[in-house]
């Protein structure tokens, strides 16, 4: 029987749920990643390749998770392993949802630092640095910031402190409260930003790029970029969506819900492109500038138009606040787990989660300087906690995920929780958990290897 109460709390209403849960896939993802590899791979074609693999595999995943947290109402690693129980699966499936709370732990390490960059170039573009700046300016700003462990350590640890005090609030009175604040503000700097753009001479260029398809442009590569992105950009294989959706009311729809989630991420992200590329083409740069496109490019850029200065500042706060709302849902699972495992309060659980997260986090940005040598498998510490998790941890917790909910959860379990007012629709769900998201999943992890 699905419980209605959390010992965490539960969202008061259904569109906080959808909010929270937009917020935790709308981040660093949809704005700093998916317009440059959109921009790598040639636009059009690969944003359409998109677009399929979140229908078919980000989006029937993302209401498996939802499904499991809530039936369960508890962390992750608890959800599957009483799921798990409930189904009487074997002890393996148990394990499960830890690989998952482990990964999501380790991104937030590095994810705090990236998000340090962002808070940077919050203050350098208030203060006018980037006006008139070159190509060579840009790149050697950005190269400092990355040679100064100190500075790096000042804006990871800033900000590993606002998600803690956020988490520490609770469900309802930290999680809940900074959705109700964060996503508003998001929304409007976002319409705001699209305002200037869609105003901008660029603007029906940079259109063109994102939405004409070129079938030329497209790769096979790119399409497994474009597939491991969807899953990334819905926050799955990392239990923050299980998590989240431990904290969902009971009547409540997960499929609406998650149709919802994955139509406002798409969203932000295409207007993320058509916020960015115009910018980009209007000075001549290049769209395909790699990772560099929002530090090095769009700084660049920014400084050659008008009001650069305050379209900048505008734009660097709206990503931190995308990068803050993603961030407590990669802390959220691990703090929920402790406090279940070892019976501590919220606080002193979210304490010793963020000096963890802090302590690898210096590891990774120390990896830009001073340890710079320090290298595993040809791999820096930055670097090898982003290939571990992104390309080996949460591809392999996807598969697991997909695997137990088609084939070991009871199919009357799924049926009765996710309660479909159209059977059809449950059938292709069905379908598509069992056979396809782990065929796609499989081949990205086969690749990665
Ligand atoms: N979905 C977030 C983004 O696109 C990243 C993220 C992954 C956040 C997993 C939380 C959990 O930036």
């Amino acid at each position: 029987m699905t419980k209605t109460e959390s010992v965490h709390g539960i969202w008061a209403s259904r569109w906080v749920f959808i909010f929270a849960a937009t917020g935790s896939a709308v981040g660093l993802g949809n704005i700093w990643k998916f317009p440059y590899i959109a921009g790598e791979n040639g636009g059009g074609v690969f944003v359409l390749v998109y677009l399929a693999c979140l229908a078919l595999v980000g989006l029937p995943l993302l209401v498996a998770e939802v499904m499991i947290g809530r039936r369960a109402r508890q962390s992750p690693a608890n959800a599957i392993r009483a799921l798990s129980i409930e189904t009487a699966a074997s002890p393996f499936w148990r394990h499960v949802g830890a690989l998952g709370v482990v990964a999501g732990f380790l991104i937030l390490s590095f994810y705090s630092v990236v998000a340090g960059w962002v808070l940077h170039y919050i203050t350098v573009t208030s203060q006018g640095a980037l006006v008139d700046i070159g190509q060579d300016q840009a790149t050697r700003l950005f190269n400092q910031l990355l040679a100064s462990p100190q500075t790096l350590f000042l804006w990871h640890s800033l900000f590993l402190i606002l998600v803690m005090a956020i988490v520490a609030g609770g469900v309802v009175h930290g999680l809940e409260r900074a959705t109700r604040l964060l996503m508003p503000v998001l929304f409007a700097l976002l319409l705001v930003l699209l305002g200037f753009s869609v105003a901008s001479p660029s603007f029906g260029q940079a259109w063109n790029f994102l939405f004409v398809f070129d079938w030329s442009s497209f790769t096979w590569q790119g399409g497994l970029t474009a597939l491991g992105h969807a899953f990334f950009t819905l926050s799955l294989g990392m239990g923050a969506i299980m998590a989240y959706g431990a904290y969902m009311p009971n009547k409540a729809s997960i499929g609406s819900a998650a149709v919802m989630i994955a139509l406002l991420d798409t969203l932000v992200a295409l207007i993320a492109g058509l916020i960015i590329f115009p910018v980009v083409f209007a000075s001549q740069m290049s769209p395909d500038a790699g990772p560099g496109l929002m530090f090095i490019t769009l700084p660049v850029a920014l400084g050659q138009i008008p009001g650069g200065q305050i379209l900048g500042v505008m734009f660097f706060i709206l990503v931190s606040l995308a990068a803050l709302s993603s961030a407590i849902s990669l802390m959220e699972p691990a703090v929920a787990w402790m406090i279940e495992r070892m019976g501590i309060g919220r606080i002193k659980a979210s304490l010793m989660v963020t000096s963890l997260a802090w302590l690898v986090g210096i590891g990774a940005l120390a990896s830009f300087n001073v340890l710079n040598d320090l290298q595993l498998f040809g791999l820096n510490i930055f670097n090898l906690l982003d290939f571990l998790t992104a390309n080996l941890m949460l591809p392999l917790s996807g598969v697991l995920v997909a695997v137990f909910v088609g084939w070991k959860v009871h199919r009357y379990i799924s049926e009765d929780e996710l309660a479909f007012s159209n059977h059809r629709l449950f059938k292709v769900w069905y379908l598509l958990i069992r056979f396809v998201v782990p065929a796609a999943i499989g081949v990205i992890f086969y690749q990665n290897l």
